[in-house]
């Protein structure tokens, strides 16, 4: 059994990591950590709801401990503190994968202007690869650090992929429009996050400055060899999970419908957690809650000159803890699926 730890185990991709990884096959739970605590505390008290499942203590987070106690390590931190730790791991030999934007991004200068601080491992940049896995496979089974893509990204680059590849979206012709339920937004207290402020609200955020957009145009650029300019508003939804996101591509050419919809099925042939819809069924977040799943819907506008292309996730499943799993199975040459059906 691989021994796998999960540093921010509190937080809410680090208990989706725990649900995926308790029903893994292959894996046994040995670490789990936190900040809050100052002495080990039964995970199970903390959440009466892995009583019985879960016999760990959670650990105040000491990186000794989880190099001593793990193979693989889930960091699920906020951002700016994986960097600070991950080289010590990578030193030890561990396999780790980030869920945070701390090596998402392959250039300092791009983590400097998107996160406003220096990068504290710039060398460590070139040897994270970018866990999009559908994307990425060939490299994530070489790698030993996986920077986990973000949970907007993951929606808006799998719809984006398939027709930035053909090479047939204008350079400015992208435009994401993108829902997300308030999970995405980690459980830290935050007064606009309150119930009473997010109850039937729906709000728009940082428009064109979220800092999923320069991970979006890295990933498009390697995949379609060119840059895309590409404009992104960001909302949020009052409900717990998913993430839903319309992606506009404005065409060099006419393309129709059902030739766009063989592209997408053709991509994802192979691709076990990516259900390209046909037409007339529409993605809906509900149905890939607390799944890997992603769903996606084509439709061809303005003569064929305009793809509209709809995609949803689970913001903590394939958007953050599934992904994650995913990618590690890969890594760890298991069953890709293995823990996450
Ligand atoms: N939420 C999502 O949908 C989502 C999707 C994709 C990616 N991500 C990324 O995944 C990461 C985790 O997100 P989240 O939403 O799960 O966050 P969260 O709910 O706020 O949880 C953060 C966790 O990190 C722990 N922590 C914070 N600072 C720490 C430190 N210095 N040492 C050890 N533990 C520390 C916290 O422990 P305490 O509770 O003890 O403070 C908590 O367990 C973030 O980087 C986020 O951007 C999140």
């Amino acid at each position: 059994m691989v021994r796998i730890g999960i540093v921010g185990a509190t937080g809410y991709s680090g208990q989706e990591l725990v649900r995926y990884l308790l029903r893994h096959p292959h894996v046994q739970i040995s670490y789990l950590a936190s900040r809050r605590l100052e002495k080990p505390v039964s995970f199970s008290k903390m959440f009466p709801e892995w009583s019985g499942k879960v016999h760990l203590q959670c650990r105040p987070f000491k990186i000794q401990d989880a190099i001593r106690y793990c193979d693989v390590i889930f960091l699920a931190l906020p951002h700016a503190v994986a960097m600070s730790l991950t080289p010590a791991f990578v030193k030890a030999g561990k396999y780790v994968i980030d869920l945070s934007g701390d090596y998402r991004l392959k250039s300092a200068s791009g983590f400097a202007k998107a996160y406003q601080m220096r990068h504290a491992d710039p060398k460590g940049l070139a040897n994270a690869v970018y866990g999009l896995t559908e994307l990425y496979r060939e490299q994530i089974r070489k790698t030993k650090v996986v920077a986990n893509p973000g949970c907007y990204s993951t929606a808006s680059i799998l719809a984006a992929a398939p027709l930035v590849k053909r090479r047939i979206v204008e350079p400015a012709g992208l435009i994401i429009d993108a829902k997300s339920g308030v999970t995405g937004a980690g459980k830290s207290l935050k007064e606009e996050l309150l119930f009473t402020e997010m109850n039937e609200e729906l709000r728009a955020y940082k428009p064109n400055d979220h800092q999923h957009m320069p991970e979006i145009d890295q990933a498009l650029r390697q995949w379609g060899g060119r840059s895309l300019r590409c404009a992104f508003v960001p909302h949020l939804v009052p409900m717990n999970r998913g993430i839903f996101a319309t992606v506009y591509l404005r065409l060099t050419r006419r393309v129709n419908e059902k030739q766009m919809q063989r592209w997408y099925e053709e991509f994802y042939k192979g691709s076990g957690f990516v259900r390209v819809l046909p037409a007339p069924s529409l993605p809906k977040t509900g149905r890939v809650a607390y799944t890997n799943d992603c769903e996606i819907a084509v439709r061809a506008a303005q003569g064929g000159r305009l793809a509209i292309v709809m995609a949803t996730i689970d913001n903590l499943g394939k958007g953050a803890a599934g992904q994650a799993v995913q990618n590690m199975n890969v890594m760890m040459g298991f069953d890709e699926e293995a823990g996450l059906q």
